[in-house]
């Protein structure tokens, strides 16, 4: 279950100058929020938009076909090494961190239920691959190597490096603990995987990297930890057809997009933070960042108007970042929307020990550790409200697959709908492969000479 509060974003709470007159506005954007919702749900299925990911909730054959190999694996592999970048990495990890039992990887096999330990790489830092090999026992490592274009270059390169190995230890054995999760037809790792014989996942067509956490990419790792997939996609699918609503009263998807456009184009609040108060939802805010950032930051407009748009998202963490960041939220520049993710129920209770008691700490003793993460969420708006800085909250009443689901989805429908009203192509990301080409040259991929040749002698 899943609640939106917005409140903090309304005139009369943070001013005029702060805030919005949201009745009027949802009135004023009706319309405009209801042809956004039927033409994304019109288009969806029409290739080449990019928005299969709005069907992710109901395919069930992937649903199956992940937890049958799963199930056939189970108990084989005590670490699962999972390859990727960005999209392919960040909603796995944030699924990962907020369903798994803290500590995850530090829990002996019987306090994980027999289910392998598992390891995100998501970088090329030698440093860390090297470490990362010294503690892995390969003869008992899963490899999932993920990546839809099937070539870039950070995924391949730690591939190519984990293949070798698993090839000088195993010999022609390797091949069964390599499962690739690329593109049906195209790419490079598509085409080693049908010659090496791996066994493959698909990320659909027209689903990018940072909208395919419900496809292969993430249901995968995480049904090889396991968690229950069914009850996420089922958090995806009711969620779904809750954002299906057209009428932004009833849509909170559209109510917190239009509330972000309106913050940005009318009141200059260009910076968006997303504060979750739980350590277990910590890299749902690496995720949002990149969907947030890779969707919307964009130079032109659909109508190929130069704007080079896009609010800077930010993440940070509460309470830790109470003690690293709210003195600037709170009495910096008034140009940011705080997006605040609660937990009513936390999974355990924590009684803080009734010592010291005639001490200035004693007023602690008795009470709990989870009152004290919720009282410091409600200071924290309150002293934001104080200084007229808008907020707004979501809240879930637990973390679990189903609530994840919901989440993870309905800011995903969010960012399509602020995409719309900015008048932008959400789904491309031509800042990043522009990246990435360079990075082809620099390393002397066959094709990109004359980029390289440029790069060369811009850089001397
Ligand atoms: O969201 C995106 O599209 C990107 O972040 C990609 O996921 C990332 O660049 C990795 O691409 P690929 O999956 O092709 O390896």
């Amino acid at each position: 279950m899943l609640e939106f509060d917005a409140q903090n974003v309304k005139a009369e709470i943070v001013g005029e100058e702060n805030g919005l007159n949201l009745e009027e506005e949802f009135n004023n954007y009706n319309d405009t929020i209801a042809k956004i919702i039927s033409d994304l749900n019109s288009r969806k299925d029409k290739p080449g938009q990019w928005l299969q990911w709005m069907n992710l909730g109901y395919s069930e054959e992937t649903v199956w076909l992940v937890k049958e190999y799963a199930a056939m694996t189970q108990g084989m592999f005590e670490n699962v090494l999972v390859l990727g970048l960005g999209g392919s990495a960040l909603g796995g990890m944030a699924v990962c961190e907020a369903l798994l039992k803290p500590y995850w990887n530090m829990l002996p096999a019987e306090k994980r239920n027999n289910y392998p330990r598992i390891f995100f790489l998501d970088n090329v830092d030698p440093d860390e691959i090297n470490g990362l090999l010294d503690l892995l026992d390969l003869k008992k490592t899963l490899v999932n190597v993920i990546t839809k274009s099937g070539s870039t270059a950070e995924t391949m390169s730690q591939f190519m490096i984990l293949k070798d190995r698993l090839e000088s230890e195993l010999g022609d054995n390797y091949v069964r603990h390599i499962v690739a999760t690329t593109d049906k037809n195209v790419g490079i790792l598509r085409q080693i995987s049908n010659e090496e014989g791996y066994k493959t996942f698909v990320i659909p067509d027209d689903v990018g990297g940072r909208f395919s956490v419900f496809s292969a990419v993430g249901l995968l790792p995480l049904a090889l930890a396991g968690i229950d997939i069914e009850d996420l996609v089922q958090g995806v699918k009711d969620m779904d057809l809750a954002l299906k609503n057209t009428d932004i009263h009833h849509n909170i998807a559209a109510q917190n997009a239009l509330i972000h456009y309106l913050m940005d184009t009318k009141k200059g609040k260009n910076i968006v933070v997303m504060m979750p108060y739980s350590s277990r939802l910590k890299y749902v805010s690496d995720w949002f960042v990149q969907l947030w950032a890779e969707s919307l930051g964009k130079e032109y407009d659909n109508s190929g108007n130069k704007v080079n748009i896009g609010p800077t998202p930010l993440k940070a963490l509460g309470a830790t970042d109470q003690h690293s960041q709210i003195q600037l939220y709170n009495e910096g520049p008034n140009n940011k929307i705080i997006n605040f993710i609660r937990v009513k129920e936390f999974d355990t209770t924590l009684e803080i020990p009734k010592i010291f008691e005639f001490t200035g700490v004693g007023y602690l003793g008795g009470k709990t550790v989870n009152s004290l993460i919720n009282a410091e969420a409600d200071a924290t708006k309150v002293a934001l409200v104080d200084y007229k800085r808008p907020n707004v909250t979501i809240s879930i009443d637990k973390v679990n697959a189903y609530n994840m689901g919901q989440l993870l989805y309905m800011l995903e429908v969010q960012t399509a709908i602020i995409g719309e009203l900015y008048n932008i192509n959400t789904f491309n990301q031509p800042g990043v492969e522009q990246a990435k080409n360079y990075t082809y040259a620099l390393m002397g991929r066959a094709g990109y000479e004359e980029s390289a040749a440029m790069l060369k002698e811009k850089m001397s």
